[in-house]
């Protein structure tokens, strides 16, 4: 027998061995199934348990059926159509195909960086220590973080009520996540469970990526506002004076926020000096450009050496996983941030959405308060959870009414970004009905 179990090769003509000759050279010689895949990528259903939620909805409403879907992180219209911004829609039909061919920089075009520096950081000074990388949306942007500022088997760390892919990203990455519990017992952003876990983590692996996703948490709706930034900065003071801190935001929903989406810039200065800043941004919801995949990392260095460092560490990761950005995506972005005339319409047609979403939400808290379902504050934004204290079996009495919601850990998530006005109050009845029933 040859080598690796190989049998000889019968010959099928003059040199060539036949197909059936061939199948028994390669048969396996053990009996057991010979698995190529390796075991850390066993996963089992790869499909995303909310996306397999959405598919239930979509397949019950085709049947007929009046369905409420609840589950999805997309903003559609009172008659449920996606909305998109007609600004952005323009912007494509103007640029010349050919120049979206062609590949992009891998950085990213220096016009569309640029612009989404400046969207962030307006005129604050953090702007001159910036640099920014483009990215195939947030998740991109999120990819690049772990991989950079973490070493393999570390977490990152992030409020207990986190958007699930976090767990994939840094999982497929060789890292793993880490959680503080969001909320104190008065409903408010906890930062000493924020101190206690970066000290653990300061002695357990001597850095620390932290993640924060706000404005507009996903899944809780929660904003951090100026109370929760006075009792934050100088914990992450503190701990960037132990060991190397890295705070990532995450503000892929900040432009559905009430006011100032990036008030918190400010709050950063001062803390700039002793730890990374980095930014996922993200124009999936803010253009309503979901398909598009186009994002940045940006990051904030006040040493001009390390900011370079940082920016070679980040264009690299780019070679090595996506190589390039979306080209046309990026260039149509581009001229809706910096065109004059297109960036104001853009803004005009994004408060229209945002209008139509805050009359969502505001019918939505106020039937949750008539009906005694307790939620975090929530005052903007695509998402937000209820308590529910068996969220699968609660969901699962929803789905009998026809009411699609995803259960989460100790919550339900409704997206009223995909929930019409009008199906508010049969969303709020469902909820109360199955939240608040008995187990
Ligand atoms: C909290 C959060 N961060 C980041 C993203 C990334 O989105 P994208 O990669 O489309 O920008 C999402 C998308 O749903 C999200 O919910």
């Amino acid at each position: 027998m040859a080598r690796g179990g190989a049998r000889r090769v019968p010959r099928a003509g003059p040199g060539f061995p036949s197909a059936a000759s061939l199948r028994m050279v390669f048969a396996p010689v053990k009996s057991t199934p010979l698995r190529r895949l390796i075991p850390s990528r066993i996963v089992g259903g790869g499909d995303d348990p909310i996306f397999a939620l959405n598919a239930e909805a979509n397949r019950r409403r085709a049947a007929g059926e009046a369905v409420v879907n609840s589950t999805l992180g997309v903003l559609l219209d009172e008659d449920l159509r996606l909305s998109t911004l007609p600004s952005v829609l323009e912007a494509y039909r103007r640029l010349p195909a050919e120049r979206g061919a062609g590949y992009a920089p891998i950085a990213g075009p220096r016009p569309f960086l640029d612009a989404v520096r400046k969207d962030v950081f307006g005129a604050s000074p953090l702007l001159a220590h910036s640099c920014a990388v483009a990215t195939p949306g947030g998740t991109g942007a999120l990819a690049l973080a772990v991989a950079n500022f973490l070493e393999v088997g570390q977490p990152l760390l992030t409020p207990s009520f986190y958007w699930g892919p976090y767990d994939t990203i840094a999982s497929i990455a060789g890292r793993r996540v880490e959680t503080f519990s969001m909320f104190d017992r008065d409903g408010r952003f906890h930062v000493a469970a924020l101190e206690e876990a970066l000290a653990r983590q300061a002695a357990t692996q001597g850095r620390a990526l932290l993640v924060l996703n706000t404005p507009c948490n996903n899944p809780t709706g929660y904003s951090l506002d100026a109370h929760d930034w006075d009792a934050l900065v100088p914990v992450l003071q503190a701990a960037s004076q132990r060991m190397p801190l890295c705070v990532l935001m995450d503000v892929a929903y900040a432009r559905y926020a009430q006011g100032n989406p990036f008030d918190w810039v400010d709050r950063f200065a001062p803390l700039v000096e002793d730890l990374t800043l980095l930014v996922a941004w993200s124009a999936s919801k803010s253009f309503a450009q979901y398909g598009a995949r186009v994002g940045a990392c940006i990051a904030v260095e006040t040493d001009p050496k390390e900011l370079l460092l940082v920016e070679s560490a980040l264009t690299n990761g780019c070679r090595g996983t996506w190589s390039n950005g979306n080209h046309l995506g990026l260039l149509a972005i581009t001229e809706c941030l910096t065109d004059p005339l297109l960036s104001v319409s853009s803004m005009k047609e994004r408060v229209a959405l945002r209008t139509m979403l805050t009359a969502r939400v505001d019918a939505f808290t106020a039937l949750c308060k008539t009906a005694s379902l307790r939620h975090p504050r929530y005052e903007g934004g695509f998402f937000v959870t209820v308590e529910c204290p068996q969220p699968e079996v609660a969901a699962a009495r929803m789905r009998e009414l026809g009411v699609f919601v995803v259960p989460v850990k100790g919550a339900l998530r409704v997206a009223l970004c995909s929930t019409p006005l009008a199906s508010v109050p049969r969303l709020v009845d469902a909820l109360a009905t199955s939240v608040l029933q008995p187990q």
